[in-house]
Protein backbone atom coordinates (compact mmCIF):
# COMPACT_ATOMS: atom_id res chain seq x y z
CA UNK A 1 0.00 0.00 0.00
CA UNK A 2 1.11 3.40 -0.78
CA UNK A 3 1.98 5.84 1.76
CA UNK A 4 3.01 9.24 1.58
CA UNK A 5 6.31 9.05 4.61
CA UNK A 6 7.91 6.10 4.30
CA UNK A 7 8.49 5.70 8.09
CA UNK A 8 5.01 6.76 9.22
CA UNK A 9 3.76 5.48 12.54
CA UNK A 10 0.96 2.69 12.37
CA UNK A 11 -1.41 1.98 15.12
CA UNK A 12 -3.47 -1.62 15.39
CA UNK A 13 -5.76 -2.04 18.30
CA UNK A 14 -6.74 -5.41 19.58
CA UNK A 15 -10.52 -5.02 20.31
CA UNK A 16 -11.91 -7.83 19.05
CA UNK A 17 -12.09 -10.27 22.48
CA UNK A 18 -15.58 -11.33 23.88
CA UNK A 19 -14.82 -9.44 27.33
CA UNK A 20 -17.43 -12.18 29.00
CA UNK A 21 -16.15 -11.40 32.17
CA UNK A 22 -18.01 -8.13 32.20
CA UNK A 23 -21.25 -10.16 32.11
CA UNK A 24 -22.86 -7.51 29.39
CA UNK A 25 -24.51 -7.26 26.14
CA UNK A 26 -22.17 -4.01 25.84
CA UNK A 27 -19.04 -4.55 24.11
CA UNK A 28 -16.45 -4.84 26.75
CA UNK A 29 -14.72 -1.87 24.74
CA UNK A 30 -17.68 0.28 24.60
CA UNK A 31 -17.65 0.44 28.59
CA UNK A 32 -16.98 3.64 30.03
CA UNK A 33 -14.07 5.44 31.77
CA UNK A 34 -14.59 8.51 32.65
CA UNK A 35 -17.55 8.80 30.58
CA UNK A 36 -15.68 7.91 27.46
CA UNK A 37 -15.61 4.29 26.51
CA UNK A 38 -12.25 2.37 27.03
CA UNK A 39 -11.46 2.06 23.31
CA UNK A 40 -12.23 6.32 22.92
CA UNK A 41 -9.61 6.29 25.24
CA UNK A 42 -7.10 4.32 23.26
CA UNK A 43 -8.35 6.05 19.76
CA UNK A 44 -7.61 9.56 21.80
CA UNK A 45 -4.10 8.87 22.84
CA UNK A 46 -3.33 7.44 18.86
CA UNK A 47 -4.39 10.41 17.48
CA UNK A 48 -2.28 12.42 19.96
CA UNK A 49 0.68 10.48 18.42
CA UNK A 50 -0.31 11.71 15.09
CA UNK A 51 -0.36 8.17 13.79
CA UNK A 52 -0.75 7.85 9.90
CA UNK A 53 -3.30 4.90 10.22
CA UNK A 54 -5.47 2.93 13.40
CA UNK A 55 -6.62 -0.13 12.30
CA UNK A 56 -8.73 -1.49 15.20
CA UNK A 57 -9.03 -4.92 14.76
CA UNK A 58 -12.76 -5.68 15.98
CA UNK A 59 -14.87 -8.89 16.86
CA UNK A 60 -17.67 -9.40 18.72
CA UNK A 61 -20.30 -7.01 18.89
CA UNK A 62 -18.22 -4.81 15.74
CA UNK A 63 -21.11 -3.22 14.46
CA UNK A 64 -22.12 -1.45 17.72
CA UNK A 65 -18.23 -0.21 18.14
CA UNK A 66 -17.70 1.21 14.68
CA UNK A 67 -21.18 3.14 15.13
CA UNK A 68 -20.67 4.09 18.89
CA UNK A 69 -17.13 5.19 17.85
CA UNK A 70 -18.25 6.74 14.92
CA UNK A 71 -14.40 7.38 13.87
CA UNK A 72 -14.38 8.29 9.90
CA UNK A 73 -10.67 8.26 9.55
CA UNK A 74 -10.02 4.45 11.60
CA UNK A 75 -9.89 1.37 9.31
CA UNK A 76 -11.95 -0.74 10.78
CA UNK A 77 -10.88 -4.78 9.96
CA UNK A 78 -12.89 -7.78 11.30
CA UNK A 79 -11.40 -10.85 13.06
CA UNK A 80 -14.38 -12.91 12.86
CA UNK A 81 -13.07 -15.60 14.92
CA UNK A 82 -10.87 -14.48 18.26
CA UNK A 83 -7.72 -17.61 17.55
CA UNK A 84 -5.47 -15.65 19.69
CA UNK A 85 -3.25 -11.79 19.48
CA UNK A 86 -1.25 -12.63 16.90
CA UNK A 87 -4.06 -13.86 14.46
CA UNK A 88 -5.58 -10.53 15.59
CA UNK A 89 -2.70 -8.71 14.66
CA UNK A 90 -2.36 -10.61 11.25
CA UNK A 91 -6.04 -9.36 9.84
CA UNK A 92 -3.89 -5.27 10.39
CA UNK A 93 -0.97 -6.40 8.31
CA UNK A 94 -2.15 -5.74 4.87
CA UNK A 95 -2.74 -2.19 5.81
CA UNK A 96 0.96 -1.55 6.79
CA UNK A 97 3.72 -0.62 3.74
CA UNK A 98 6.97 -2.58 5.02
CA UNK A 99 8.67 0.34 6.55
CA UNK A 100 6.27 1.56 8.44
CA UNK A 101 6.64 1.57 12.66
CA UNK A 102 3.52 -0.40 14.07
CA UNK A 103 2.39 -0.23 17.46
CA UNK A 104 0.21 -2.25 18.87
CA UNK A 105 -2.37 -1.46 21.80
CA UNK A 106 -5.36 -3.10 23.22
CA UNK A 107 -9.12 -1.64 23.14
CA UNK A 108 -9.16 -2.70 26.96
CA UNK A 109 -6.30 -1.05 28.15
CA UNK A 110 -7.25 2.72 28.36
CA UNK A 111 -4.93 4.83 30.28
CA UNK A 112 -1.56 4.24 28.80
CA UNK A 113 -0.24 7.62 27.87
CA UNK A 114 1.27 8.79 24.56
CA UNK A 115 3.87 10.00 26.72
CA UNK A 116 4.95 6.68 27.43
CA UNK A 117 4.34 5.34 23.83
CA UNK A 118 6.30 7.62 22.12
CA UNK A 119 9.48 7.02 24.57
CA UNK A 120 8.48 2.71 23.18
CA UNK A 121 8.16 3.80 19.69
CA UNK A 122 11.44 5.96 19.50
CA UNK A 123 13.40 2.92 20.17
CA UNK A 124 12.60 1.26 17.42
CA UNK A 125 14.56 0.56 14.35
CA UNK A 126 15.13 -2.12 11.55
CA UNK A 127 17.06 -3.82 14.63
CA UNK A 128 15.02 -3.30 17.81
CA UNK A 129 12.02 -4.53 19.00
CA UNK A 130 10.63 -2.01 21.55
CA UNK A 131 8.45 -4.11 24.37
CA UNK A 132 6.57 -2.50 27.36
CA UNK A 133 7.41 -4.53 30.27
CA UNK A 134 6.38 -3.51 33.89
CA UNK A 135 7.42 -5.09 37.40
CA UNK A 136 4.65 -6.48 39.38
CA UNK A 137 4.44 -7.71 42.70
CA UNK A 138 1.76 -10.63 41.86
CA UNK A 139 2.86 -11.24 38.09
CA UNK A 140 0.20 -14.15 37.91
CA UNK A 141 -2.04 -14.22 34.58
CA UNK A 142 0.11 -12.28 32.40
CA UNK A 143 3.15 -13.51 30.05
CA UNK A 144 6.77 -13.30 31.64
CA UNK A 145 9.82 -11.92 30.39
CA UNK A 146 12.42 -14.30 30.30
CA UNK A 147 16.13 -12.64 29.75
CA UNK A 148 19.27 -15.03 29.48
CA UNK A 149 22.67 -14.44 31.68
CA UNK A 150 23.14 -11.09 29.63
CA UNK A 151 19.93 -9.79 30.75
CA UNK A 152 18.67 -9.88 27.07
CA UNK A 153 15.61 -10.67 26.75
CA UNK A 154 15.00 -13.93 24.86
CA UNK A 155 10.98 -14.73 24.37
CA UNK A 156 8.11 -14.50 26.43
CA UNK A 157 6.97 -17.69 28.44
CA UNK A 158 2.47 -17.08 28.81
CA UNK A 159 1.14 -17.72 32.51
CA UNK A 160 -0.25 -21.15 31.02
CA UNK A 161 2.60 -22.56 29.15
CA UNK A 162 4.91 -21.66 31.95
CA UNK A 163 7.15 -23.78 34.19
CA UNK A 164 7.08 -22.55 37.97
CA UNK A 165 10.34 -21.17 37.72
CA UNK A 166 9.22 -19.14 34.89
CA UNK A 167 6.19 -18.39 36.80
CA UNK A 168 8.34 -16.40 39.74
CA UNK A 169 9.81 -14.22 36.97
CA UNK A 170 8.39 -10.61 38.30
CA UNK A 171 8.82 -9.05 34.38
CA UNK A 172 5.60 -9.00 32.55
CA UNK A 173 4.36 -8.21 29.24
CA UNK A 174 2.12 -5.48 28.83
CA UNK A 175 1.33 -6.80 25.71
CA UNK A 176 1.91 -3.39 24.21
CA UNK A 177 4.82 -3.69 21.99
CA UNK A 178 6.09 -1.41 18.55
CA UNK A 179 8.29 -3.39 15.97
CA UNK A 180 8.94 -2.44 11.91
CA UNK A 181 5.72 -4.22 9.75
CA UNK A 182 8.29 -6.39 8.01
CA UNK A 183 9.76 -7.71 10.82
CA UNK A 184 5.89 -8.17 12.24
CA UNK A 185 4.63 -9.33 9.01
CA UNK A 186 7.52 -12.24 8.70
CA UNK A 187 7.16 -13.61 12.13
CA UNK A 188 3.42 -13.40 12.54
CA UNK A 189 3.30 -15.70 9.32
CA UNK A 190 4.95 -17.91 10.96
CA UNK A 191 3.68 -18.55 14.50
CA UNK A 192 1.59 -21.63 15.29
CA UNK A 193 -1.20 -22.41 18.00
CA UNK A 194 0.62 -25.53 19.47
CA UNK A 195 0.83 -24.18 22.75
CA UNK A 196 -1.67 -24.69 26.33
CA UNK A 197 -4.38 -22.16 25.03
CA UNK A 198 -4.59 -23.49 21.22
CA UNK A 199 -3.82 -19.86 20.22
CA UNK A 200 -1.70 -17.98 17.87
CA UNK A 201 0.30 -15.49 20.26
CA UNK A 202 1.46 -12.56 19.36
CA UNK A 203 4.08 -12.77 22.15
CA UNK A 204 5.88 -15.71 20.08
CA UNK A 205 7.39 -13.21 17.81
CA UNK A 206 9.74 -12.27 20.32
CA UNK A 207 12.01 -15.16 19.96
CA UNK A 208 11.20 -15.25 16.19
CA UNK A 209 13.04 -11.78 15.81
CA UNK A 210 15.73 -12.70 18.65
CA UNK A 211 16.40 -15.60 16.41
CA UNK A 212 16.61 -13.40 13.40
CA UNK A 213 19.41 -11.23 15.05
CA UNK A 214 17.00 -8.25 16.20
CA UNK A 215 17.55 -7.39 19.69
CA UNK A 216 14.54 -6.48 21.93
CA UNK A 217 14.54 -3.47 24.00
CA UNK A 218 12.62 -2.83 27.18
CA UNK A 219 10.68 0.24 28.29
CA UNK A 220 8.41 0.70 31.15
CA UNK A 221 5.39 3.05 32.26
CA UNK A 222 5.49 5.86 34.27
CA UNK A 223 2.35 4.45 36.34
CA UNK A 224 1.15 1.18 36.91
CA UNK A 225 -2.22 2.72 35.64
CA UNK A 226 -1.09 2.48 32.18
CA UNK A 227 -0.73 -0.85 31.80
CA UNK A 228 -4.12 -2.14 33.28
CA UNK A 229 -6.67 -3.95 31.49
CA UNK A 230 -10.40 -4.05 32.12
CA UNK A 231 -11.79 -7.15 32.69
CA UNK A 232 -14.71 -6.84 34.55
CA UNK A 233 -16.68 -4.55 36.23
CA UNK A 234 -14.36 -4.47 39.57
CA UNK A 235 -11.64 -3.27 37.57
CA UNK A 236 -13.59 -0.86 36.01
CA UNK A 237 -14.66 0.45 38.95
CA UNK A 238 -11.38 0.38 40.32
CA UNK A 239 -9.73 2.08 37.23
CA UNK A 240 -12.59 4.82 37.37
CA UNK A 241 -11.82 5.84 41.23
CA UNK A 242 -7.97 5.91 40.01
CA UNK A 243 -8.81 8.08 37.27
CA UNK A 244 -10.68 10.49 38.96
CA UNK A 245 -7.97 10.87 41.25
CA UNK A 246 -5.69 11.78 38.58
CA UNK A 247 -7.92 13.99 37.68
CA UNK A 248 -8.34 16.08 40.86
CA UNK A 249 -4.81 16.72 41.96
CA UNK A 250 -4.97 17.75 38.06
CA UNK A 251 -7.55 20.19 38.64
CA UNK A 252 -6.00 21.30 41.96
CA UNK A 253 -2.60 21.44 41.58
CA UNK A 254 -4.10 24.38 38.45
CA UNK A 255 -5.52 25.91 41.20
CA UNK A 256 -8.95 24.33 41.63
CA UNK A 257 -10.20 23.57 45.21
CA UNK A 258 -11.93 20.69 45.16
CA UNK A 259 -12.80 20.22 48.80
CA UNK A 260 -12.72 16.25 48.63
CA UNK A 261 -11.18 14.89 45.54
CA UNK A 262 -12.80 11.65 46.04
CA UNK A 263 -15.86 12.24 45.52
CA UNK A 264 -15.77 14.57 42.44
CA UNK A 265 -16.32 13.33 39.07
CA UNK A 266 -15.46 14.91 35.84
CA UNK A 267 -16.61 12.84 32.66
CA UNK A 268 -15.29 14.94 30.05
CA UNK A 269 -13.19 18.13 29.62
CA UNK A 270 -13.46 21.11 31.83
CA UNK A 271 -11.43 24.42 31.55
CA UNK A 272 -11.99 25.93 34.81
CA UNK A 273 -10.60 29.68 35.74
CA UNK A 274 -8.92 30.48 38.53
CA UNK A 275 -10.25 30.28 42.32
CA UNK A 276 -13.19 27.62 41.16
CA UNK A 277 -14.12 26.23 44.54
CA UNK A 278 -16.09 22.83 44.32
CA UNK A 279 -17.79 21.04 47.07
CA UNK A 280 -18.77 17.45 47.43
CA UNK A 281 -20.15 14.98 45.25
CA UNK A 282 -20.07 17.56 42.53
CA UNK A 283 -20.39 15.62 38.42
CA UNK A 284 -19.23 17.50 35.47
CA UNK A 285 -19.94 15.72 32.56
CA UNK A 286 -19.18 16.52 28.92
CA UNK A 287 -17.34 19.57 27.87
CA UNK A 288 -18.00 22.51 30.85
CA UNK A 289 -16.52 25.67 31.23
CA UNK A 290 -16.17 27.51 34.40
CA UNK A 291 -15.07 31.40 34.53
CA UNK A 292 -13.18 32.58 37.64
CA UNK A 293 -14.69 32.24 40.95
CA UNK A 294 -16.94 30.17 40.46
CA UNK A 295 -18.46 28.51 43.32
CA UNK A 296 -20.44 24.56 42.88
CA UNK A 297 -22.45 23.54 46.09
CA UNK A 298 -22.44 20.21 46.78
CA UNK A 299 -24.21 17.57 44.88
CA UNK A 300 -24.55 19.58 41.57
CA UNK A 301 -24.65 18.19 38.22
CA UNK A 302 -23.48 20.38 35.16
CA UNK A 303 -22.87 18.88 31.55
CA UNK A 304 -22.01 20.60 28.63
CA UNK A 305 -22.46 24.30 30.23
CA UNK A 306 -20.22 27.34 30.20
CA UNK A 307 -20.41 29.11 33.53
CA UNK A 308 -19.37 33.14 33.73
CA UNK A 309 -17.32 34.53 36.14
CA UNK A 310 -18.19 34.54 39.99
CA UNK A 311 -21.06 32.52 39.44
CA UNK A 312 -23.01 30.89 42.32
CA UNK A 313 -24.37 27.51 41.94
CA UNK A 314 -26.10 26.57 45.20
CA UNK A 315 -26.35 22.42 46.31
CA UNK A 316 -28.48 20.33 44.15
CA UNK A 317 -28.32 21.74 40.97
CA UNK A 318 -28.29 20.48 37.83
CA UNK A 319 -27.43 22.12 34.62
CA UNK A 320 -27.06 20.98 31.11
CA UNK A 321 -26.86 22.34 27.96
CA UNK A 322 -27.12 26.38 29.37
CA UNK A 323 -24.90 29.30 29.03
CA UNK A 324 -24.60 31.10 32.73
CA UNK A 325 -23.47 34.74 32.13
CA UNK A 326 -21.61 36.24 34.76
CA UNK A 327 -22.33 36.98 38.48
CA UNK A 328 -25.67 34.68 38.17
CA UNK A 329 -26.60 33.10 40.99
CA UNK A 330 -28.53 29.29 40.76
CA UNK A 331 -29.80 27.53 43.35
CA UNK A 332 -30.51 25.29 45.89
CA UNK A 333 -32.53 22.54 43.76
CA UNK A 334 -32.99 24.65 40.26
CA UNK A 335 -32.92 22.75 36.87
CA UNK A 336 -31.48 24.77 34.35
CA UNK A 337 -31.98 22.75 31.08
CA UNK A 338 -31.24 22.78 27.51
CA UNK A 339 -30.71 25.40 25.19
CA UNK A 340 -31.17 28.29 28.12
CA UNK A 341 -28.78 31.22 28.28
CA UNK A 342 -28.74 33.27 31.36
CA UNK A 343 -27.21 37.02 31.00
CA UNK A 344 -25.48 38.61 34.20
CA UNK A 345 -27.08 38.42 37.12
CA UNK A 346 -29.37 36.55 37.04
CA UNK A 347 -30.82 34.87 39.89
CA UNK A 348 -32.79 31.42 39.60
CA UNK A 349 -33.76 29.75 42.71
CA UNK A 350 -35.17 26.65 44.33
CA UNK A 351 -37.49 24.31 42.43
CA UNK A 352 -37.25 26.32 39.37
CA UNK A 353 -37.09 24.81 35.99
CA UNK A 354 -35.61 26.54 32.92
CA UNK A 355 -35.96 25.43 29.70
CA UNK A 356 -34.80 26.59 26.17
CA UNK A 357 -35.37 30.37 27.27
CA UNK A 358 -33.13 33.16 27.35
CA UNK A 359 -33.00 35.24 31.00
CA UNK A 360 -32.52 39.09 30.68
CA UNK A 361 -29.51 40.49 32.96
CA UNK A 362 -30.47 41.19 36.63
CA UNK A 363 -33.64 39.05 36.00
CA UNK A 364 -35.07 36.97 38.66
CA UNK A 365 -37.31 33.46 38.76
CA UNK A 366 -36.89 32.76 42.66
CA UNK A 367 -39.05 29.81 43.94
CA UNK A 368 -40.67 26.81 42.20
CA UNK A 369 -41.32 28.29 38.66
CA UNK A 370 -41.08 26.74 35.01
CA UNK A 371 -40.16 28.75 32.16
CA UNK A 372 -40.17 27.30 29.06
CA UNK A 373 -39.82 28.07 25.17
CA UNK A 374 -39.42 32.00 26.55
CA UNK A 375 -37.38 35.37 26.17
CA UNK A 376 -37.36 37.25 29.52
CA UNK A 377 -36.40 40.84 29.45
CA UNK A 378 -33.94 42.48 31.84
CA UNK A 379 -34.79 43.27 35.71
CA UNK A 380 -38.27 40.74 35.55
CA UNK A 381 -39.76 39.71 38.59
CA UNK A 382 -41.34 36.36 38.57
CA UNK A 383 -42.80 35.54 41.47
CA UNK A 384 -43.60 32.05 42.99
CA UNK A 385 -45.67 29.71 41.32
CA UNK A 386 -45.35 31.08 37.85
CA UNK A 387 -45.97 28.74 34.93
CA UNK A 388 -45.24 29.29 30.60
CA UNK A 389 -47.78 26.92 29.61
CA UNK A 390 -45.97 26.21 26.51
CA UNK A 391 -47.25 22.66 25.50
CA UNK A 392 -50.65 22.87 24.04
CA UNK A 393 -50.71 18.79 23.87
CA UNK A 394 -49.21 19.16 20.49
CA UNK A 395 -46.93 22.33 20.06
CA UNK A 396 -44.52 24.51 21.78
CA UNK A 397 -45.79 28.18 21.95
CA UNK A 398 -43.35 31.12 22.87
CA UNK A 399 -43.79 33.46 25.43
CA UNK A 400 -42.08 36.86 25.30
CA UNK A 401 -41.54 38.66 28.46
CA UNK A 402 -40.33 42.77 28.38
CA UNK A 403 -38.04 44.20 30.30
CA UNK A 404 -39.21 45.48 33.80
CA UNK A 405 -42.07 43.47 33.64
CA UNK A 406 -43.15 42.10 37.38
CA UNK A 407 -45.73 38.96 37.36
CA UNK A 408 -46.93 38.52 40.53
CA UNK A 409 -47.48 34.68 41.92
CA UNK A 410 -48.97 31.95 40.80
CA UNK A 411 -49.70 32.82 37.60
CA UNK A 412 -50.31 31.26 34.65
CA UNK A 413 -49.13 32.20 31.10
CA UNK A 414 -51.11 30.20 28.25
CA UNK A 415 -48.25 30.61 25.25
CA UNK A 416 -48.34 31.87 22.64
CA UNK A 417 -48.13 35.38 24.77
CA UNK A 418 -46.43 39.17 24.56
CA UNK A 419 -46.14 41.00 27.47
CA UNK A 420 -44.92 44.66 27.24
CA UNK A 421 -42.46 46.47 29.25
CA UNK A 422 -42.94 47.88 32.42
CA UNK A 423 -46.27 45.77 32.61
CA UNK A 424 -47.11 44.31 36.02
CA UNK A 425 -49.05 41.21 36.25
CA UNK A 426 -51.43 41.01 39.60
CA UNK A 427 -51.35 37.84 41.41
CA UNK A 428 -53.59 34.21 40.72
CA UNK A 429 -53.53 35.02 37.21
CA UNK A 430 -54.47 33.15 34.21
CA UNK A 431 -53.24 35.21 31.35
CA UNK A 432 -54.16 34.26 27.62
CA UNK A 433 -53.70 37.30 25.42
CA UNK A 434 -50.89 39.63 24.92
CA UNK A 435 -50.66 41.96 27.96
CA UNK A 436 -49.81 45.70 26.87
CA UNK A 437 -46.59 47.63 28.81
CA UNK A 438 -46.81 49.90 31.76
CA UNK A 439 -49.94 48.47 32.81
CA UNK A 440 -51.27 46.47 35.37
CA UNK A 441 -53.53 43.36 33.69
CA UNK A 442 -54.71 40.82 36.14
CA UNK A 443 -57.51 38.01 35.83
CA UNK A 444 -58.76 36.95 39.04
CA UNK A 445 -62.34 36.50 40.52
CA UNK A 446 -63.61 39.23 42.30
CA UNK A 447 -63.48 38.37 46.26
CA UNK A 448 -66.53 37.75 48.65
CA UNK A 449 -67.39 37.24 51.63
CA UNK A 450 -70.86 35.18 52.67
CA UNK A 451 -71.88 37.04 56.04
CA UNK A 452 -73.45 35.02 58.40
CA UNK A 453 -72.16 31.89 56.51
CA UNK A 454 -71.58 29.20 59.34
CA UNK A 455 -69.65 26.43 58.99
CA UNK A 456 -71.21 22.79 59.33
CA UNK A 457 -71.29 20.91 62.51
CA UNK A 458 -70.92 16.94 63.31
CA UNK A 459 -74.56 16.09 63.54
C1 LIG B 1 -1.96 -11.17 26.60
C2 LIG B 1 -0.51 -11.56 26.31
C3 LIG B 1 0.23 -11.63 27.64
C4 LIG B 1 0.15 -10.33 28.38
C5 LIG B 1 -1.31 -9.92 28.56
C6 LIG B 1 -1.39 -8.51 29.10
C7 LIG B 1 -0.57 -12.94 24.32
C8 LIG B 1 -0.53 -14.30 23.78
N1 LIG B 1 -0.50 -12.80 25.62
O1 LIG B 1 -2.52 -12.23 27.34
O2 LIG B 1 1.60 -11.94 27.40
O3 LIG B 1 0.77 -10.43 29.63
O4 LIG B 1 -2.02 -9.92 27.30
O5 LIG B 1 -2.70 -8.23 29.45
O6 LIG B 1 -0.64 -11.98 23.56
N2 LIG B 1 -7.73 -10.21 21.35
C9 LIG B 1 -8.23 -10.11 20.07
N3 LIG B 1 -8.36 -11.22 19.32
C10 LIG B 1 -7.99 -12.46 19.77
C11 LIG B 1 -7.46 -12.55 21.07
C12 LIG B 1 -7.33 -11.40 21.83
O7 LIG B 1 -8.60 -9.02 19.62
O8 LIG B 1 -8.13 -13.40 19.00
C13 LIG B 1 -7.58 -9.00 22.16
C14 LIG B 1 -8.46 -9.04 23.38
O9 LIG B 1 -9.67 -8.35 23.12
C15 LIG B 1 -7.65 -8.28 24.41
C16 LIG B 1 -6.22 -8.51 23.99
O10 LIG B 1 -6.27 -8.93 22.64
O11 LIG B 1 -7.89 -6.91 24.36
C17 LIG B 1 -5.49 -9.49 24.88
O12 LIG B 1 -6.13 -10.74 24.76
P1 LIG B 1 -6.24 -11.71 25.98
O13 LIG B 1 -6.87 -12.94 25.54
O14 LIG B 1 -6.83 -10.99 27.13
O15 LIG B 1 -4.70 -11.98 26.27
P2 LIG B 1 -4.08 -12.46 27.62
O16 LIG B 1 -4.29 -13.91 27.75
O17 LIG B 1 -4.50 -11.59 28.72
CA1 LIG C 1 -6.17 -9.90 29.16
Amino acid sequence: MAQQNPMALNIIILAAGEGSRMRSAIPKVLHKLGGIPLLGHVLQTSHSLSAERVVVVYGHGGEQVRAALNEPDVVWVEQAEQLGTGHAVLQGIPYLAKDDTVLILYGDVPLTSAHTLQRLVSRVDDNSLALLTADLEDPSGYGRIVRDERRQVTRIVEDKDASDEQRSISEINTGILAVKAALLGECLSAIKNDNAQGEYYLTDIIAMAVEKGVSIVTESPDSIDEIIGVNNRVQLAALERSFQQTQAERLMMSGVTLYDPARFDLRGRLQAGSDVVIDVNVVLEGEVVLGDRVQIGANVIIKDASIGDDVVIRSNCVIEGAVIGHSCQLGPFARVRPETVCREEVRIGNFVEVKKSTIGSGSKINHLSYVGDSTVGREVNIGAGTITCNYDGANKHQTDIGDNVFIGSNTQIIAPVKIGAGATIGAGSTITRDVPGDELTLSRAPQETLKGWVRPAKK
